[in-house]
């Protein structure tokens, strides 16, 4: 039997935190094992927000390195760069004019963006769920793994493919949001997302001591002033990464010891940081390997574009027909 298909991306902005890896990569990996998986390297949606052109392709191939590097490696599945693939910005101009505008003004990363970004509301950050709808269907594909601020982006691209189908044809199936046990990680903040804009992050590339720094600086449970009081692990952060990161009679025990307040945050935290730091180290590592070799990098997501190339010139053949182009 044909194995189902996921889908799913991220925009190469400089920087992967451990929101990005703990909410969608890690899990990005472990599917592989069973789905037919495409990633993708989103360049178009970045261009939504301000952005410096000189080092755009650098941030490209730092999110390939990165990508590789945490286990997507061309044997397991196809790794590529949106703009490679021009029919994803065709088929997102068809959804364009599917799409009510009130369906796209009512998205929330829509309004947040556009007040983080008052003076650069441009059309793209508008439309940006619909070229997502795109990279989704252009791929027929029924899953994707993605943290929980991207689950509205999914239910327009369910509601776009219903709006196609019901006035084109049979053509997209509708596709579910796949998330994992951590889909939402707060910054070191303790505040809103991890996000790089939010400049709350933790860069799963960065140093050892960088890591641990950000680490033992984060906030926890804000109830916990002393050392003696007993803190809850369910509106800790810390916690929600231990759940990601630390074997399970770990996570028991830290969430234990933290309720009877036989730990501190320093200790949970250094706990967190050797467990962390075992899964990271080997990614670093590869990271440093893939950055002497960009050539070993540029296969692969060439490999990817070409052989997502051949599917969706097929998808879109179909959608021609059916929208009466050909
Ligand atoms: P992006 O680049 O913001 O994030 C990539 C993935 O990381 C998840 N994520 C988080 N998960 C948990 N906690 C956090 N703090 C956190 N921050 C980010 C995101 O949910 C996402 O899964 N619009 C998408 C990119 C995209 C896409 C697609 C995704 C474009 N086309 C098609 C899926 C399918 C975005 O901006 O993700």
């Amino acid at each position: 039997m044909a194995r189902q298909r996921i889908f799913s991306g991220i925009q190469p902005t400089g920087i992967i935190h451990i929101g990005n890896y703990v909410g969608a990569i890690k899990n990005w990996k472990a599917l592989t094992d069973t789905y037919d998986c495409i990633y993708c390297i989103v360049d178009y949606h970045a261009m939504t927000i301000e952005y410096n052109p000189s080092s755009f392709f650098e941030n490209i191939m730092a999110a390939a390195r990165t990508l590789i590097a945490c286990g997507l490696e061309q044997d397991r599945c196809l790794l590529f760069v949106q703009s490679q693939v021009p029919e994803h910005t065709e088929l997102a101009w068809i959804f364009n004019c599917l799409t009510p505008l009130g369906d796209l003004e009512r998205m929330t990363q829509f309004k947040d963006k556009s007040r983080q970004h008052a003076d650069n509301i441009n059309a793209g950050l508008l439309t940006y769920p619909l070229l997502q709808a795109a990279d989704i269907l252009l791929y027929k594909a029924e899953l994707v793994p993605v943290g929980e601020d991207q689950v509205q982006h999914i239910e327009l691209t369910r509601r776009t493919a219903r709006r196609f189908n019901n006035r084109f044809g049979m053509v997209f199936p509708e596709p579910d949001e796949l998330l994992s046990i951590t889909p939402r990680i707060l910054g070191t903040d303790g505040q809103t997302k991890m996000s790089k804009s939010m400049n709350n992050y933790i860069g799963i590339l960065e140093p050892p001591e960088t890591i641990k720094q950000k680490l033992l600086t984060a906030a926890t449970d804000p109830q916990r002033i002393r050392r003696s009081d007993p803190g809850d692990p369910d509106v800790c952060n810390l916690f929600t990464m231990h759940k990601s990161f630390s074997p399970p009679e770990i996570i028991q025990q830290i969430a234990h010891d933290c309720r009877t307040a036989g730990i501190g945050c320093i200790q949970c935290k250094e706990t967190l940081f050797a467990y962390i730091m075992d899964e990271l180290s080997p990614i670093q590592q590869r990271a440093a390997e893939l950055e002497r070799t960009p050539d070993l990098v540029r296969a692969t997501l060439e490999y990817g574009a070409q052989r997502c190339r051949n599917i969706a010139q097929q998808v879109m053949e179909e959608v021609r027909k059916k929208t009466g182009i050909r």
